[in-house]
């Protein structure tokens, strides 16, 4: 290990190195929890910030991954402070976790920046738990690594496995559809959900901990080992000793998180098939470390790149079969060619140096190039009169007859007035109209919940449709799939033009050609925009309008402005 810094240099060294009334504190409070000098002086303290929670499922090992941790950084000569932060816990939290997902940005930021911290082990895998982290980590640029909570297990029922997410939707349209029972859905609940761990299928978490391994910030493989192998318990303690190498070393975010290492990134959310949600993260993340991802970029990506890894949503198997595949780090071996080899990663190897000699076991599950997945490319970005800032889907989960279609829109204003009237008999619609979802956006929804896959009207799945074209500012479970036109900008809430949509009104999607449009004379949008009024807003205090005052549009990454400032915030003063 190359050391870049003494003793002295340590952020910890102003708590604990001097001799005055302050630092006196600060070691007998120390001492207090029954350490000695010999537990901390002239070591480097390393942050284990911990999102355990009993509200959150796919964290339930990490109170033992914690210790596991701790152990690494104690035998590399650390002294490891356990740091609890919200949870997010995706299932529990409401109206969404995206709500929340800038407070543990916040949150983990401060964290560091208040206390005595000289390198940080973040430990996440839900959802938002990734991207907030990285968001942190990048802000405060101390040393850090992160370690992904790990996939959960395949589900099982009656002889079938069983995807997080994706089986749900699925099965809940065919109870819905009156071709399973009552028993039959109690035994999927039953089955599911199987271990400690993170959704199994190519959703939002398993997209972000794979984003976050091609980036460089986990060691080499961390994404696909499963939660309960004990292979996962070894990785706990390899990122523990390592933290304590990259204190010493002074490696930190920014000499990591390069535009090639975002590029990488990008190729990495194409071949797995990656949730559209990693588009907003992505960028928000890219925007902390200053660097400019634009839209455009995730399009080309996926033109460059194609679907190679065969898992649910989009293919058939799930992230414990891609582990015993060869996990990500195989699947990399089968894209080196679109990789930026030479990027620096925290282990101190490029990332060409991590994957070489990787294998592939299965090519059912990672195919290789020349037999990808799908033809179609994993995402979309479009533009046009319904969205000028842009809009996403993702064409591997969509129907294909689907990808240019016109039809009549069916506009709910909200996520009430959709659930009030879907699954009605009066509604006016077919297998052709375009269902439209409003105020479902950043401020709107607010929190830009995943409602994008609009539910199929009960009367049209008793027909035996599954897909229909759905257009809502909203985002969509990284589990879900369907023809599904997501993050509409500007949303419909601040005044774009998916607001100004009526029924009826012809809306045409061309993926091909990267559109979407509001089939109407331009003078009557104008019309409807000058009578258009603001709705009011959700929250009149709190948390929620810090929110709403601040988010940036799905283009921007949902951020808050005022954290993706330039500027340097300065070391707390310690008197
Ligand atoms: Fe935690 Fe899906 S619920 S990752």
């Amino acid at each position: 290990m190359t050391k870049r810094k003494t003793a002295e240099e340590f952020r910890s060294h102003r708590w604990y190195g001097a001799r005055d009334l302050r630092s006196f504190g600060h070691r007998s409070r120390t001492k207090q929890q029954g350490f000695d000098d010999a537990d901390f002086t002239g070591k480097p303290v390393i942050g284990v910030v911990n999102t355990w929670s009993d509200m959150n499922p796919c964290h339930a090992h990490f109170r033992q991954r914690a210790e596991e941790v701790k152990r690494g950084i104690w035998q590399a000569g650390g002294f490891p402070v356990e740091l609890p932060a919200m949870s997010l816990g995706e299932p529990f939290v409401k109206p969404t976790t995206m709500l929340y997902r800038n407070f543990l940005a916040m949150e983990v930021e401060e964290l560091l920046r208040s206390h005595p911290i000289d390198a940080a082990v973040l430990m996440g895998g839900c959802d938002k738990t990734t991207p907030a982290m990285l968001m942190a980590a990048a802000s405060m640029n101390i040393p850090a690594i992160f370690m992904p909570a790990g996939p959960m297990l395949r589900g099982h029922w009656g002889g079938e496995t069983l995807g997080s997410g994706s089986d749900v939707w699925k099965y809940w349209a065919e109870l819905r559809a009156g071709n399973i029972t009552e028993t039959d859905w109690q035994e999927i609940e039953n089955g599911i959900a199987r271990s400690p761990g993170h959704c199994m299928t190519m959703g939002t978490a398993s997209t972000m901990t794979s984003a976050a391994e091609a980036l460089g910030l986990t060691l080499p493989g961390a994404a696909s080992i499963p939660a309960s192998d004990s292979n996962h318990a070894r990785l706990a303690t390899q990122s523990g000793r390592r933290a304590v190498e990259i204190a010493w070393a002074d490696l930190k975010p920014s000499d990591i998180l390069t535009p090639a290492a975002f590029d990488n990134a990008l190729a990495v959310v194409m071949a797995i098939g990656g949730s559209t949600n990693s588009v907003v993260h992505l960028v928000a993340m890219a925007r902390r470390a200053g660097i400019d991802l634009p839209l455009a970029k995730f399009d080309d990506a996926a033109r460059a790149v194609p679907l190679l890894a065969d898992i649910r949503p989009a293919g058939r198997f799930l992230m414990e079969d891609f582990y015993y595949a060869g996990g990500l780090r195989g699947l990399m071996t089968r894209i080196a060619g679109s990789l930026n080899l030479a990027a620096s990663t925290v282990n101190g190897r490029t990332l060409g140096e991590n994957i070489a000699g990787a294998k592939v076991f299965h090519d059912d599950v990672i195919r290789p190039l020349d037999n990808p997945v799908s033809s179609e490319p994993t995402t979309a970005v479009l533009t046009g009169s319904l969205a000028p800032d842009g809009c996403v889907i993702k064409p591997i989960a969509a129907d294909p007859k689907l990808l240019r279609h016109t039809g009549p829109a069916v506009v709910f204003r909200d996520y009430n007035d959709m659930a009030a009237r879907i699954d009605s008999d009066d509604l006016a619609v077919t297998a052709d109209s375009v269902l439209v979802l409003q105020n479902a956006g950043p401020v709107g929804g607010p929190g830009m919940p995943e409602w994008g896959q609009l539910p199929i009207p009960k009367k049209l799945l008793k027909e035996g449709v599954r897909d229909m074209v759905r257009i809502s500012d909203a985002r969509m479970s990284g589990t879900s799939y369907g023809t599904c036109v997501l993050h509409v900008a500007p949303e419909s809430f601040v005044g774009g033009p998916l607001g100004l949509v009526r029924d009826g009104d012809r809306i045409t999607l061309d993926v091909p050609g990267r559109r979407l449009d509001l089939d109407i004379d331009p003078a009557e949008r104008e019309r409807r925009r000058a009578a258009w009024t603001p709705p009011k807003p959700h929250y009149p205090r709190g948390y929620g309008r810090l929110f709403s005052g601040h988010v940036t549009q799905a283009d921007k990454g949902c951020d808050f402005d005022f954290l993706e400032a330039d500027g340097e915030v300065p070391e707390p003063e310690i008197h």
